[in-house]
């Protein structure tokens, strides 16, 4: 059996100020009309899986999930609710162990809430290599040929071919977030894939390695799944058991150390919306490469992305710019300093 888990705790500070703490842009439409948690949902049901997925995020989104999924009629699944957010490893070990209480032998597809993958015909062929592998206690991955030096994905470079699988190798290196010059490298050397997030492994697996490698993540999630209580349908994780998990990714956790690590070269479309130019870049534009969305009159603009809802925007005579305005914030950055507004961010956080 093939159980998805559905990461949706993140906080996309890059997409802010449309993606806010109280409603992250996994919960945003940014692109079509589903966002992109829906999307992700209906993507686990468009290749047929049998099982219903199990969604892991923050308490105080709760009811958001819970209406989104309604929207898009899945209502029989499971929301496992973080008290407070420790990144993708502690999330990851909450569904590992909570399905450990039902089948310690199914495989688990971990998925973030934040990608848009087209062409399900070769997504799905991907997952059946995938879970090939994974059967052998492999933790799989997905690899994306790179198209840009970006600092913002994992690399991995691509080893031997496993023994006895179709296009399932070996990770002879994953490396998390590198620095530009080292991206640069890799994104030209034809020897390394990105990682698209995307996990597949056995639950008894993956708790195995993360034990080896973050036995205080292993520990506190532990506890906090043995301790959960039910709520209103919701599993709500004990709190003072996870609040002292560390706060890693599963990137840093136990992609980069282990080595049951293999990958599958894939040749799905994929792209994380993680940021404007991403937005940018999967909006429809006009003849001068300019896209909009919301109220927003524009003249003698070129590459630009320009989204208000609801207040009136008038933009001219700029290129390559990203304007955001909302009810309460406007957000100006140019489209090559996209990435750095997370830093913004954390800088009016600190400023309160
Ligand atoms: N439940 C839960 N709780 N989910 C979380 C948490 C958490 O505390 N933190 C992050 N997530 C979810 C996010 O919502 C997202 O769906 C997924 O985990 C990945 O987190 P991101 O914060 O978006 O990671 P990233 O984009 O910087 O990097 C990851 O994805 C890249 C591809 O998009 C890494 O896996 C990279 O190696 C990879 O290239
Ligand atoms: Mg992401």
């Amino acid at each position: 059996m093939i159980v998805p888990v559905i990461l949706s705790g993140g906080s996309g500070t890059r997409l802010w100020p449309v993606s806010r703490k109280s409603y992250p842009k996994q919960f945003c439409a940014l692109l079509g009309q589903d966002t992109p948690f829906q999307e992700t949902v209906q993507r686990t049901r468009l290749l047929g899986l049998e099982a219903e997925p199990v969604v892991v995020g923050n308490r105080e989104h709760r009811f958001i999930m819970a209406e989104q999924l309604r929207q898009v009629g899945v209502e029989k699944v499971d929301i496992i609710l973080e008290p407070v957010a420790r990144n993708s490893a502690a999330a990851m070990a909450a569904a590992a162990f909570w399905q450990m209480q039902r089948d310690e032998e199914a495989l688990l597809w971990f998925m973030p809430a934040d990608a848009v993958i087209e062409d399900h015909e070769a997504l799905g062929l991907a997952l059946e290599q995938a879970c090939e592998a994974a059967r052998h206690d492999y933790i799989v991955t997905f690899g994306i040929r790179p198209t840009r030096a970006e600092t913002g994905y994992g690399y991995i470079r691509q080893g031997d071919l496993l023994d006895g699988q179709e296009n399932v190798y070996h990770i002879a290196r994953f490396l998390e977030k590198p620095e530009a010059s080292r991206a640069e490298t890799m994104a030209a050397d034809g020897q390394h894939l990105w990682n698209s997030g995307m996990f597949v492994a056995r639950a008894r697996v993956f708790l195995e390695e993360l034990k080896r490698y973050e036995p205080a993540i292993y520990e506190a999630v532990a506890g906090a799944v043995q301790n959960a209580s039910g709520d209103l349908g919701f599993v709500q994780l004990d709190e003072a058991s996870f609040s002292r998990s560390p706060s890693i990714s599963v990137d840093y956790a136990v992609a980069e150390r282990t080595d049951r690590a293999a990958v599958v070269p894939s040749s799905f479309c994929w792209m994380d919306v993680g940021s404007w130019d991403a937005v940018w870049e999967l909006t429809p534009k006009d003849g001068n490469g300019n896209a909009v969305r919301g109220n927003v009159f524009l003249d003698h603009a070129r590459n630009c992305y320009v989204n208000s809802d609801g207040v009136v925007a008038t933009v001219t005579g700029v290129d390559d710019l990203i304007i955001i305005v909302t009810r309460d914030a406007v957000m100006v950055s140019h489209r090559e300093r996209a990435q750095d507004i997370k830093h913004m961010v954390s800088r009016l956080k600190d400023e309160g």
